[in-house]
């Protein structure tokens, strides 16, 4: 693919739309980071980009989820969205809009596209065989389902493959189902779905693979698909369904994969109005927007063939690029959404300035799918030898010999060195354009090597005052230069630079002006990192945070004797306990420990309390602390004193 060397381009770029049902972590903000810094770049580089997502909320997961919680799915989602917003803020990201696909124009788009794609003749209808958990009135999909692979017979295992010995299978194949959701052996029931016929887009598709922008690898992966049999594409899922209903259907909802995508059109269309702007213009079939989307490995079948296949259906304009990026590994090892583990964004965010981890991740981007790894030692290592001993120290060595000139900087400089520098624009450009972010990083922390070799050999502090001005006065040039090269990637950092060099809103155009107005005092612009300590464990379960003794001490913990125990109408998981907490009184504590505890077993039973753990509010009443228990997959454990501990006791 060649260049685009154009100014003025008009851009739209998305990045995926996270889950709704979970927080963010850092595999998100690797991705984010990646199409935000593209973003910045473009519109550093005289294009205008406007960069949307939104979240992800219908679907099973998120529908569980807040059963689980005791929460209606509305609750959850909008919950979570706050959440992911605040967690994108921390890391800088900075979104034209961000959206959710529970919106009004999210259902708009998403029957007006199948409307389209129906009254185009794409849609179809097809009875199906699908497992059915009887207990909760519910199909249920390849991954709510377990048994014994029937390649090598190993139990517990998904639905859809086996991850002992790698095979794939159909679910229909699978020895002894078991429904994970209600650990029943579900039935097979038919039921009437509808499908998009995807093989009648085979030619479309093919064009879209042969002049789309895409990696070639991708392109490999799509032919394959293209050229095996491609299949049907089922869209519609039976209720119980969090989504939207599909028009003129008896309660039939959208899989969440159909409106997901549209999800994009919808956080344009929000922001549009918002701004008195036409999505005809934005994204119609003849816009003039290229539209480009950043996503992962793991989802390229959806946005490489569903989702053109869609959008030509509808008669919108495609894509202009895919741009696909691997998985992160965490000090080599996998991060797992469904398990829950990885570092959660926020956590993160606690151990080291967020905006460090962006230039990590910059340092290590390429235009390639490759999977990459976050490594804590040389993270620090990164961040200490380059932003700080590299690219600051130019600013931190020089200024003092401004500082003793009243912060006036010098009219002479050394022009000739400073546009050695300004002339690597052009190689920085491609590689911000090309993706090519390690490589950018690489150009321009040689640059700030060359810089502080320029202050070394020059030597201001064994010049007389006039030349140690004017050398000091070059170095910040080179600085601002710099400082203009990184603003992509380290946005917080360059602009407190630019505020101390006077300048504002720059640009890459702005690396052949000079500095021409006193500067301002230097503060340090970014501490030196710690070395990071994270034990396994710790990575694991989320908790990546060591606390100290004061901290453990906050934390009342109380021997308690459990005097009622009850079930509670409405909460699959819960017990509502009374405690006798000796000298403190009663407690009534919600505890979901149902699965493992039946509730006249517990009476007179010892337990811990979190006694001054703050009340909560739930559906079901107030919560009035927490009982301490250990748990694995299948079971809950209690924890209980030993014999002869009374309650109101404190443990120490
Ligand atoms: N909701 C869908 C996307 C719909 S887009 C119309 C989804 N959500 S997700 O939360 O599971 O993932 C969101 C994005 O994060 C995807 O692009 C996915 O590839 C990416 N990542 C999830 N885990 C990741 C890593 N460990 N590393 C890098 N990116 C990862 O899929
Ligand atoms: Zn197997």
């Amino acid at each position: 693919m060649e260049i685009n060397q154009k100014s003025n381009r008009k851009i739209i770029v998305t990045c995926a739309l996270p889950y709704a049902n979970a927080p963010l972590h850092l595999g998100h903000i690797l991705e984010a980071v990646q199409t935000d810094i593209w973003s910045r770049f473009q519109n550093l580089n005289n294009n205008t980009c406007y960069y949307f997502c939104a979240d992800d909320t219908h679907g099973t997961p998120v529908m569980l989820k807040a059963k689980e919680l005791g929460i209606s799915p509305e609750e959850l989602i909008e919950t979570t969205k706050k959440d992911h917003e605040d967690t994108y803020k921390l890391y800088d990201i900075k979104f034209d809009n961000f959206y959710s696909t529970h919106s009004d124009e999210n259902k708009n788009y998403a029957e007006l596209i199948y409307t389209k794609a129906k009254k185009n003749g794409f849609i179809k209808k097809n009875n199906i065989n699908q497992l059915y958990d009887e207990k909760e009135s519910m199909f249920l999909s390849d991954r709510f389902i377990k048994g014994v692979c029937p390649k090598c017979g190993a139990e517990d295992q998904y639905g859809d493959g086996c991850s002992k010995c790698g095979a794939t299978y159909d679910v229909s194949e699978i020895i002894d189902p078991i429904s994970t959701i209600s650990e029943t052996i579900p039935v097979y029931k038919e039921s009437e779905h509808i499908f998009f016929n995807l093989p009648k887009q085979l030619k479309t598709l093919k064009n879209f693979l042969m002049n789309s922008n895409l990696q070639e690898p991708i392109k490999n992966k799509l032919s394959e698909w293209l050229n095996d049999d491609l299949k049907e594409w089922d869209i519609s899922r039976d209720p119980p369904y969090f989504g939207f209903k599909i028009p003129d259907e008896n309660e039939k909802y959208f899989y969440v994969w159909l409106d997901a995508p549209i999800g994009y059109l919808a956080s344009i269309s929000n922001w549009a109005a918002k701004n008195n702007l036409s999505m005809d213009n934005l994204w119609s079939e003849k816009s003039e927007y290229e539209i480009y989307h950043f996503i992962g490995k793991d989802i390229a079948y959806f946005h490489g063939l569903f989702w053109p296949a869609l959008l030509d259906a509808a008669k919108l304009k495609l894509p202009s690029g895919i741009f696909v990026h691997g998985f992160l590994t965490v000090n080599g090892e996998k991060m797992s959404k469904s398990k829950g583990t990885g570092i959660l964004a926020k956590d993160f965010t606690k151990i080291c300035e967020p905006e460090t981890l962006r230039y990590y991740f910059a340092a290590k981007l390429n235009d390639k799918v490759e999977d990459l790894d976050l490594n804590f030692d040389d993270y620090v290592q990164r961040i200490n030898s380059d932003l700080v001993g590299k690219y600051l120290n130019i600013a931190s060595r020089s200024s003092s010999f401004i500082k003793k000139n009243n912060n006036k900087i010098s009219d002479i400089i050394d022009e000739k060195f400073i546009s050695e520098i300004s002339s690597e624009t052009s190689k920085i450009v491609n590689l911000y354009e090309t993706r090519n972010f390690s490589k950018a990083v690489r150009l321009i922390m040689n640059l700030a090597d060359k810089s502080n070799k320029y202050i070394n050999d020059n030597a201001p502090w064994k010049k007389d005052d006039d030349e140690a001005l004017k050398i000091a006065t070059t170095a910040l040039n080179l600085f601002n230069i710099l400082t203009i090269y990184l603003s992509p990637i380290i946005p917080n950092i360059t602009n407190n630079a630019f505020k101390f060099l006077n300048q504002n809103n720059q640009t890459f155009d702005d690396v052949n002006k000079r500095l021409s107005s006193n500067i301002n005092e230097y503060k340090p612009l970014l501490k030196r990192l710690d070395p990071i300590i994270i034990s396994k464990e710790d990575t694991m379960t989320n908790n990546n945070n060591f606390i100290n003794i004061d901290q453990f001490n906050s934390i009342d913990l109380r021997v308690a004797k459990i005097i009622e125990a009850s079930n509670v109408d409405g909460a699959d998981k819960l017990l509502q306990l009374k405690l006798d907490v000796g000298d403190l009184g009663e407690r009534i504590v919600f505890a979901g420990i149902k699965k493992s505890y039946k509730p006249d077993k517990l009476i007179n039973k010892m337990v811990i309390l979190v006694n001054n753990l703050a009340p909560r509010k739930m559906k079901f009443g107030i919560s009035e602390g927490m009982v301490l228990a250990s748990s694995n997959d299948d079971d809950i454990f209690l924890i209980s004193p030993d014999t002869g501990a009374t309650p109101g006791l404190k443990v120490k």
